[in-house]
């Protein structure tokens, strides 16, 4: 068994799909390492190649080029072993909506080969592990989405795997089914399982030790939360003001702003200049905008990811300009 959980060299994955069967590359080059005992968060906008990652990674999903090993087997050659040894939940309900909980759980112990007084136990521990056991007669079409998503990870857990790849598992939940989901994440890492999950949230991927920042199916940026938010240049100003559309308006002009960005009645500005605040204030004032306070914030995960996305699709965007013809394979 090799010492690193997952280790992919120039892992790349395309698809031909739509009318001109058109060729995507979901994932390009991808080289990763995750050891054991990580929490390791993947990232990225719609369509930047989590899931196809995962699938991969899953051994369900055959990568058009490159390779990498699971627990020590290839993702092509020892598929069958990885999909034994790993958790795995995908983006989707991927359990039977007319079966009960009770019935789904059932069908995956007789998968893993899960029998006898050990599968009692087993049920009755991840039923109360995941708050489930007092809706187990309900089918899985009645779940609520956090109910389902509970279900997920209780049947990827079935077989005691030291590897879960878990495909956005909160999405679309309440923020107490969020929580809860987590502090069973928690437990299960700190228990020593190595766990891979893709989010949306940044809240989520700043509770990681290590994030891989996908875009445009490269993972571009990939460091602890605290290594990411370091990479941002400049710094973070928090403005409150009376007029924030005009202040964003405004803000876009000067050069030290790198980015601009709302949440709520604060407007993030991420600027080149750390000493830049009195000047920026002043183009404000200059500009009718009131100002009530401008500070220095530190940076989340969240303004370091906007601002890595923005950067990535404009310079998307000019190489489109450059060579405006498309390409079809
Ligand atoms: N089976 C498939 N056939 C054709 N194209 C696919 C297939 N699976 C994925 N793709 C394409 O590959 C790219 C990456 O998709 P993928 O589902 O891996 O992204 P993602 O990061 O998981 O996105 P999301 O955040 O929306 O879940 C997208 O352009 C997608 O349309
Ligand atoms: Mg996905």
């Amino acid at each position: 068994m090799s010492e690193t959980m997952i280790e992919a060299q120039d892992l790349t994955r395309t698809f031909r799909s739509g009318f001109r069967r058109k060729r995507i590359t979901a994932v390009e080059n991808l080289n990763l390492a995750i050891q054991p005992g990580e929490l390791f968060g993947l990232v990225g906008p719609d369509g930047a190649g989590k899931t196809t990652t995962l699938r991969m990674l899953a051994g369900i999903l055959k990568p058009s080029s490159g390779q990498a090993t699971v627990n020590g087997h290839d993702i092509v050659k020892g598929a069958e072993d990885i999909k034994q040894e790993l958790g795995y939940m995908p983006q989707q309900f991927g359990l039977y909506p007319d079966l009960t909980v009770d019935e789904n759980m059932n069908f995956v112990c007789d998968v893993f080969d899960v029998m006898g007084e050990e599968r009692q136990t087993r049920m009755e521990e991840l039923l109360d592990f995941t708050g489930l056991h007092d809706i187990r007669t309900r089918r899985g079409r009645n779940l609520s989405g956090g109910m389902q998503k509970k279900l997920g990870l209780a049947a990827a857990l079935v077989h005691k795997p030291k590897l879960l790849l878990l495909d956005e598992p909160s999405t679309g939940v309440d923020p107490v089914a969020r929580r809860e989901f987590w502090d069973i994440l928690t437990t299960l890492h700190a228990a020593g399982s190595t766990v891979v999950v893709s989010t949306p949230y940044m809240d989520e991927a700043e509770r990681c030790n290590r994030v891989g920042l996908m875009y445009g199916g490269q993972m571009m940026i990939c460091d602890s939360p605290s290594g990411i938010k370091r990479m941002l240049p400049g710094s973070v100003l928090a403005l409150r003001a009376d007029n924030l559309t005009l202040a964003e308006d405004v803000l876009k002009q000067v050069p030290d702003v790198l980015d601009v960005q709302p949440y709520g009645d604060v407007l993030n500005i991420i600027s080149n200049d750390e000493a830049g605040a009195s000047a920026i204030e002043s183009r404000l004032t200059a500009a009718g905008v009131t100002v009530d306070s401008l500070r220095p914030t530190p940076p989340r995960m969240e303004e370091a990811f906007i601002y890595f996305v923005r950067q990535y699709a404009s310079g998307d965007a000019a190489q489109a300009a450059a060579s405006p013809t498309e390409v079809t394979a």
